[in-house]
C-alpha cells in the first residue's frame, strides 16, 4: 500500500509542467480589449516635483487654485512608442515622464478588468482615477493589473509615471551599447474578462517526444473540477482535461498526423482552449529542438542556423517599432539575407516580432539584458533578472519560432556572476524544458588562439561566444591566423562577430570603416567558421546599423553603430552580399527540411 501511494504522488509531480510565476494574461489580442493606443498627455519632469500630485489628475476648480500642472494642456505622445524619436528635446533624456489619459469605460456586471501594458521603459507606476494599480520594472515585458475596484462606469483617467534612469543596481545597468529609448513602448488594453477565465496555457510537443503534445491550461482562479476542452480541428484533435484544486490542469495529447513547423514549412495550427465561460484561439506550429552531441537537431534532423544579430529598432524612424509594418520589415531583410536563425539583443523584443517568425518560419533566440557587468551580489538585481526571464518565457512559450532562451550577453567571468548566471540557467531549465538555454560568452586570445573555457558553459545546452577577430583582434588581412580553442563538447554558435563600415564609404581593405574593410572582415571569418569542429550557427553583428549613446566618431558613426549589414537608410553594405553567399552555401549543405 504504501510503496504504491508514494509511486502516485510521483507520477502527479512528474506529469506537472513547469510554470512561470508570471501573472500576465496569456494571448492578449486574442481577448475582448478596449485599445487604448493614441495619444497620450505628457509632462516631462526631471525633478520628479510631480511624485505626490500628478498621479490624482486635478484640475483647477477655481480661479485661485495653486495648480502647476494640468494634463489637459500639456501636448501629446504616441503610444505604443519611445518618447526619444517623438520630440527632439526628448532625444536624449533620462528620467521621469508623466503619461495621462482619458477613458470611458461602460462596465460590465460580473466582468473583471485588467490594465495591460505590453511594455513600458523601464520603471512604470500606474494609477487609476488616482488610486495606484501598481508598479513594474523592467523595460521590455508585459504586465498587468487588476483594475475592477478602480473603475467608473463612464469617465475614466489613467497616469502613468515612467523612468527610464539608468542604475546600477537595474537590468540593464548603466553601460550599454544601444540607446535607451524610454516611455510605454508598447500597447496598452483594457482587457474584459469573465469571472472564471484562461488565464494562461502552454502547449507544445513534448521534448525528444513529436508524437505527443505536452503543456497546460490555467484558469484564473482556484476552480477545481473545471472541464476544459482543448482542439485543433486541422489535425483531428480534441481533448477534455479537468483541473486540479489550483484550477491547473495537465495536457498529455497523442498527436500521430501532425505536419511539423519547420522555416521551409512553417505550418501554424488553429488551437481553440474552450472552458465554461472562456474560449481562447491560438495558432501553434509543433516542432521539437534539441541537442545531440555537438549537433542541434530540428524535428530529429540537425539544422545550421544561417543567423543575424538583430537590435529592435527601425532605423528610418529611428525608434522602438510602433507597429507590425516596421517588425515584419526587419525580419524580411533578414530572410532576404537567407536567414533561418535572427538574435533578439539583447533583450526581449516586441511580441508581434515572435509571432511574425512563426509565419514567416524563422527560428529565434531570445535574450534577457544581463549584459555586461551587473550588480552580480546585489539581491534585488538578481530577481528583477529573474522576473524579466520569466515574463519572457511566460509570453512566447508557445511560439514555434524560439528555440533557445539567453540568460545574458558578455559577462565577465567572475565568482558572482558564475553564482548568479548559474542559478539563472538553472531557473531558465526549469520554466522551459522544451527549449535550448544558452548566453553569449566571452573567449580570450593567447598566442592567437581564441580560447574559450567559460565555466557557466558547463550549464549551458548551446555554447555561445562573441568574437571579433579582424575588428577588435588584428586586422582584416591577418585574420587567418588565428585558431579556435573550445573546452566543450556542445554545439557551437558564434553569437557576435564582424566589424564597421560607413555605407558607400569606399577604400582599400587595410581602410577601417570603409565597405571593403568590413567585406574582408566577412570574407576571412567565414573561412575560420569551416575550422570550428561542432559550428552549428552563426549570427554576425549585426542586420542594421543601430543608435548608439557610445559612438562618438563624427565622421563615421554620430551616434551609429555601423557593424550593420544595411545602413540606417536601408543600403545594403557589400559584406550583406557575402555572407548571403556564406548561407546559400550552408543551405544546400544543411537545407531546413
Ligand atoms: C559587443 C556587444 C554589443 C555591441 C558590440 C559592438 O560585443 O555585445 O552589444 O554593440 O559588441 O561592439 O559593436
Amino acid at each position: 500500500m504504501k510503496k504504491s501511494f508514494f509511486f502516485l504522488i510521483t507520477c502527479c509531480v512528474v506529469l506537472t509542467v513547469a510554470k512561470a510565476q508570471v501573472d500576465i494574461i496569456q494571448n492578449i489580442d486574442a481577448r475582448t480589449i478596449q485599445n487604448l493606443d493614441g495619444r497620450w498627455h505628457y509632462i516631462i519632469d526631471p525633478y520628479e516635483t510631480g511624485n505626490n500630485s500628478f498621479y490624482k489628475n486635478m484640475e483647477q476648480q477655481f480661479k485661485s487654485d495653486l495648480i502647476e500642472y494640468d494634463f489637459a494642456e500639456s501636448p501629446t505622445l504616441n503610444v505604443p512608442g519611445d518618447w526619444n524619436s517623438q520630440n527632439d528635446q526628448l532625444l536624449f533624456y533620462e528620467g521621469t515622464v508623466w503619461y495621462e489619459h482619458d477613458l470611458n469605460v461602460s462596465l460590465q456586471q460580473g466582468k473583471k478588468y485588467f490594465l495591460y501594458f505590453k511594455a513600458a521603459n523601464y520603471e512604470a507606476v500606474v494609477y487609476v482615477n488616482g488610486q495606484k494599480a501598481g508598479e513594474h520594472k523592467g523595460g521590455f515585458t508585459p504586465f498587468q493589473f487588476n483594475v475592477t475596484m478602480l473603475l467608473h462606469d463612464g469617465n475614466n483617467f489613467v497616469v502613468v509615471k515612467v523612468n527610464n534612469t539608468r542604475r546600477k543596481g537595474s537590468v540593464p545597468t548603466e553601460n550599454f551599447d544601444w540607446w535607451n529609448y524610454g516611455g510605454i513602448t508598447g500597447d496598452v488594453v483594457l482587457a474584459v474578462m469573465p469571472q472564471i477565465y484562461i488565464s494562461d496555457y502552454k502547449i507544445q510537443l513534448s521534448k525528444r517526444d513529436n508524437k505527443n503534445i505536452n503543456g497546460f491550461v490555467q484558469l484564473e482562479g482556484h476552480q477545481p473540477g473545471q472541464k476544459i476542452t482543448v482542439r485543433i480541428p486541422e489535425a483531428n484533435i480534441r481533448t477534455t482535461i479537468v483541473t486540479n484544486d489550483s484550477g491547473y490542469a495537465v495536457i498529455n495529447i497523442p498527436a500521430k498526423n501532425l505536419h511539423y513547423w519547420s522555416p521551409k514549412h512553417p505550418i501554424l495550427y488553429d488551437v481553440f482552449i474552450e472552458s465554461a465561460n472562456d474560449t481562447v484561439k491560438e495558432k501553434i506550429g509543433f516542432r521539437t529542438i534539441e541537442t545531440k552531441g555537438k549537433d542541434i537537431l530540428l524535428n530529429g534532423k540537425s539544422i545550421f542556423l544561417r543567423g543575424i544579430c538583430m537590435h529592435d529598432e527601425d532605423p528610418f524612424i529611428p525608434g522602438r517599432p510602433r507597429n507590425i509594418a516596421e517588425c515584419r520589415m526587419m525580419l524580411l531583410w533578414a530572410k532576404e539575407l537567407n536567414c533561418n536563425f535572427i538574435r533578439m539583443a539583447h533583450y526581449p523584443h516586441n511580441e508581434s516580432e515572435a509571432r511574425l517568425s512563426d509565419s514567416l518560419g524563422i527560428l529565434l533566440w531570445e535574450e534577457v539584458p544581463v549584459y555586461w557587468s551587473i550588480d552580480w551580489e546585489n539581491p534585488s538585481t538578481y530577481d528583477i533578472a529573474q522576473q524579466q526571464l520569466s515574463e519572457l518565457v511566460a509570453r512566447d512559450k508557445n511560439r514555434s519560432s524560439v528555440i533557445i532562451w539567453s540568460i545574458g550577453n558578455e559577462t565577465p567571468a567572475t565568482d558572482a556572476r558564475e553564482k548568479f548566471m548559474e542559478k539563472l540557467a538553472d531557473h531558465a531549465h526549469s520554466l522551459d524544458n522544451t527549449r535550448l538555454v544558452s548566453a553569449a560568452l566571452l573567449g580570450h586570445i593567447n598566442n592567437d588562439t581564441f580560447h574559450l573555457d567559460d565555466r557557466l558553459g558547463k550549464k549551458l545546452d548551446v555554447v555561445s561566444f562573441n568574437e571579433y577577430i579582424g575588428w577588435y583582434v588584428g586586422l582584416p588581412n591577418e585574420m587567418s591566423k588565428y585558431k579556435f580553442k573550445i573546452d566543450y563538447d556542445k554545439p557551437i554558435i558564434i553569437t557576435e562577430t564582424g566589424g564597421g563600415a560607413l555605407a558607400g564609404f569606399h577604400g582599400d581593405e587595410a581602410t577601417r570603416f570603409s565597405e571593403e574593410f568590413q567585406k574582408t572582415i566577412y570574407k576571412n571569418q567565414v573561412k575560420l567558421f569551416a575550422d570550428i569542429d561542432g559550428l552549428r550557427g552563426t549570427t554576425p553583428w549585426i542586420l542594421v546599423d543601430f543608435r548608439s549613446p557610445k559612438r562618438l566618431n563624427p565622421a563615421y558613426q554620430d551616434y551609429w553603430n555601423r557593424k550593420g549589414l544595411i545602413s540606417e537608410t536601408g543600403q545594403k553594405k557589400k559584406a550583406f552580399y557575402v555572407l548571403k553567399a556564406f548561407y546559400n552555401e550552408m543551405e544546400k549543405k544543411y537545407s531546413d527540411k
